[in-house]
């Protein structure tokens, strides 16, 4: 038995996007710029443990998620060394071996990629840090962005906290298509945003994020939608800084029926939402025009609706969830801006 020569642990949360990414090119650069919120409770653990091989070969991965060998993730996570193989150096003196888990529970139709390979290319990329004897600096996440991206484009806005975009806009200084950046200058109305994350449906999702990009590659409205995004991610930045409720809750809910309306008009069309995700919509509205609160709903790429809603509403709107909303969901995940990926010793 090979004995280990590095373990290291990281915890990646998950994000939700406002603004969001919908469509990309070659080597995953977005066609358009995307704005997001870092969640707190659910994220992924990655356990990586490095061992010395007898003689020099290339990739060897072990991947385990949940305690179960996960062969097709595995391979997925094979290529995705392979093929970054060059940030990763010590791969051809260590075998790798990944365990894997979410703190939310397993299919719960909650996006895990951006979580699982925030934490993978954590993990991988503070084992070449480590191996060097280097010190965790600005760089590193910086890096360790553009590396989450080449994993799943979604990934590489959750190695920052609270708020962070991604994706070259020209409005916005020192944004890129290839890494994201923390978004710093937030009003207080948008320091402490709750999201509740009704689960409508729980299996997995009909047609995958990756098809689903590859459809706005001939998509009718690709070009208007590009240029809405990129225009709304500026504006959703100046949002945040002036704090108007009322702006953000049009930005938040406009992108999330327009990620699907993107999904219902394109070529091979497809539908994700579900009569529980139409329901609980049109149940927050009315309490919204009822009560005043600026409470508002997105959408991910499938039915499940997050609720999002600043601190000080946080009794009010979670009890009428829980009182009002309860036949439309199967079950109800609370979650939280959050503070960004934790490196666990
Ligand atoms: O990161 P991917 O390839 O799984 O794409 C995610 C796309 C959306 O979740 C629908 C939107 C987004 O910006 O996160």
């Amino acid at each position: 038995k090979r004995e280990t020569q590095l373990a290291l642990t990281w915890q990646c949360p998950s994000n939700i996007a406002i603004v969001k990414y919908w469509g990309k090119r070659e080597n995953q650069i977005p066609c358009n710029s995307s704005l997001s919120l870092t969640l707190s409770n659910s994220y992924t653990e990655v356990k990586l443990a490095l061992q010395k091989k007898e003689t020099v070969s290339p990739v060897e991965l072990d991947y385990f998620f949940e305690g179960q060998k996960n062969e097709k993730f595995s391979e997925r996570v094979a290529k995705y060394m392979q093929d970054n193989a060059r940030f990763f150096p010590f791969l051809t003196d260590y075998a790798v071996r990944i365990d894997s888990e979410n703190s939310f529970p397993h299919s719960a139709g909650i996006a895990s990629s951006a979580s699982a390979f925030g934490a993978i290319a954590l993990s991988l990329y503070e084992a070449t840090y480590r191996l060097e004897n280097k010190e965790l600096d600005q760089e590193f996440y910086h890096v360790a962005s553009n590396l989450a991206r080449l994993g799943s484009g979604s990934a590489s806005r959750s190695m920052f906290a609270n708020w962070a975009e991604w994706g070259k806009n020209t409005l916005i200084p020192g944004s890129s298509d290839e890494f994201a950046i923390p978004v710093t200058e937030i009003h207080a109305n948008f320091s402490n945003m709750y999201d509740a994350i009704l689960i409508v449906e729980d299996e997995p999702k009909k047609v995958s994020s990756s098809a689903g990009h590859s459809l706005m590659n001939n998509h009718q409205y690709a070009d208007q939608r590009f240029l809405q995004a990129n225009e709304r991610t500026a504006r959703l930045a100046e949002v945040l800084k002036n704090g108007d409720y009322a702006e953000f809750i049009h930005i938040a809910e406009s992108e999330a029926l327009t990620l699907h309306a993107m999904m219902m008009t394109s070529v091979d069309y497809y539908l994700l939402m579900k009569p529980g995700t139409l329901l609980a919509i049109e149940r927050l509205l009315e309490y919204r025009r009822e009560t005043g609160i600026p409470v508002c709903f997105t959408l991910d790429a499938g039915p499940n609706v997050h609720v999002l809603y600043p601190e000080q509403y946080k009794d009010k709107v979670e009890s009428f969830i829980m009182n009002d909303l309860q036949d439309t969901y199967k079950k109800v995940i609370f979650d939280k801006q959050g503070t960004g990926p934790v490196s666990v010793k």
